[in-house]
């Protein structure tokens, strides 16, 4: 008798939908024989990365031969310093993707239970699904995080809670207020893991303070990532802040270098890089307000949002949509497996590619370039 892969592999995984990451430009072109297209679809920094990253990468180059600082001391320290938390508060990863991972190795069993909302980041969903773990999901209101729901939704078997704030795919966040209230709340007996990857995109006034929980205690993970305002999502460099015996167990159970020498050297330049990321931040707002004003005069109706990131009803098919603007050398992101047929999430680029962005959708819906 012969056996299948199909039988060797954990039944968890049958059904498993793989992440479908933005298209890369190169990819794009070489497809459809296109050249100077524009990804707008991974939420990015248009700007790139801070020009400081870039001097410590080209600084860090000759120690290559060299295995990495396993934990990532020097920048764990740089993280304390500035966040206010203790070196042993965090934990690095291979992008905030990876503790995510960790979080559900760490933790989840078959049986238990992992409460998010429906239409969060992906990951959460996968996370739960691969661990065998009972997904309970709880619709969006009104685009934003339903945090009475999920509060409602928490029962003696739930282990975890996944909240990402500002949220993707829909850039909305909840007032800071009511979300440490949430925070309150949540049973201490359950870990909530805060994905905090657009955290430095909320203007000032409208950041909670969850790291407060953190120090007292509370069994709590707070996700930042360099792959967003910092620029650097090729290094793939996440950290987590959660009180020391919750990184520990991730610490345990992390890859002996699960992060590179190039990700650690360049993240602490990038921390460093506050002018880099006040130009990033206001770049960020100006394209929004273009964008949201252009697609308004298109008759579009973008969701009010706080991220790098618009989500926009198109009132027709978003796949269709996506791949017309594609062959335009436009690359968005349809969202249809979030629940959201009709709408597109359009990272917000340079003002160049807003406006590119703006000309390819009104030459497809046959209405007056808004320029
Ligand atoms: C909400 C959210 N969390 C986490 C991530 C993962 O980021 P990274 O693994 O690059 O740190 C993303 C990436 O798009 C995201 O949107």
């Amino acid at each position: 008798m012969t056996r299948r892969l199909e039988d060797l592999t954990s039944p968890y995984l049958s059904g498993l939908i793989p992440y479908v990451p933005g298209k890369p430009t190169e990819e794009v072109e070489r497809e459809l024989g296109i050249s100077g297209s524009v990804k707008l679809a991974s939420n990015e920094n248009p700007l790139g990365p801070s020009p400081k990253a870039l001097a410590a990468l080209q600084a860090a180059l000759p120690e290559l031969h060299r295995y990495p600082d396993g934990p990532g001391f020097r920048l764990c320290q740089a993280l304390a310093r500035h966040w206010g938390v203790a070196a042993d508060m965090l934990v690095l990863g291979n992008g905030s993707n990876e503790l995510l991972e960790l979080v559900g190795r760490a933790f989840l069993v078959p049986g238990d239970e992992v409460v998010y909302a429906e239409q969060a980041f992906v990951v959460y969903e996968m996370v739960a699904q691969t661990s065998g773990a009972t997904r309970v999901r709880v619709p969006l209101k009104d685009f934003t995080h339903d945090l009475d729901g999920l509060r409602r939704a928490i029962t003696p078997k739930t282990k975890l809670v996944f909240l990402a704030n500002p949220n993707n795919p829909t850039g909305t966040a909840v007032p800071p207020q009511a979300l440490e209230t949430f925070l309150a709340d949540v049973p201490p007996e359950v870990v909530v893991v805060l994905d905090e990857a657009y955290y430095e995109y909320l203007p000032e006034g409208e950041r909670p303070d969850a790291l407060r929980f953190v120090r007292e205690g509370r069994w709590l993970l707070v996700l930042r990532t360099f792959s967003k305002i910092y620029g650097l999502a090729g290094l793939r460099l996440g950290y987590g802040m959660g009180p020391a015996p919750l990184t520990a167990i991730l610490h345990r159970l992390r890859a002996p270098f699960n992060t590179n020498a190039l990700a650690q050297a360049g993240a602490i330049a990038a921390l460093t890089d506050t002018e880099h990321v006040a130009r990033s931040r206001a770049v960020n707002e100006a394209g929004r307000r273009l964008l949201t004003e252009g697609l308004a005069r298109l008759g579009l109706r973008v969701v009010p949002n706080v991220a790098n990131f618009v989500l926009v009803d198109v009132g027709r098919s978003g796949a269709a949509t996506s791949d017309a603007l594609l062959r335009r050398g436009v690359i968005v992101r349809p969202v249809a497996g979030y629940g959201f047929p009709n709408h597109l999430r359009i990272t917000i680029g340079t003002p160049e590619e807003n406006t590119r962005c703006l000309a390819a959708l009104a030459a497809l819906l046959g209405k007056e370039n808004p320029g």
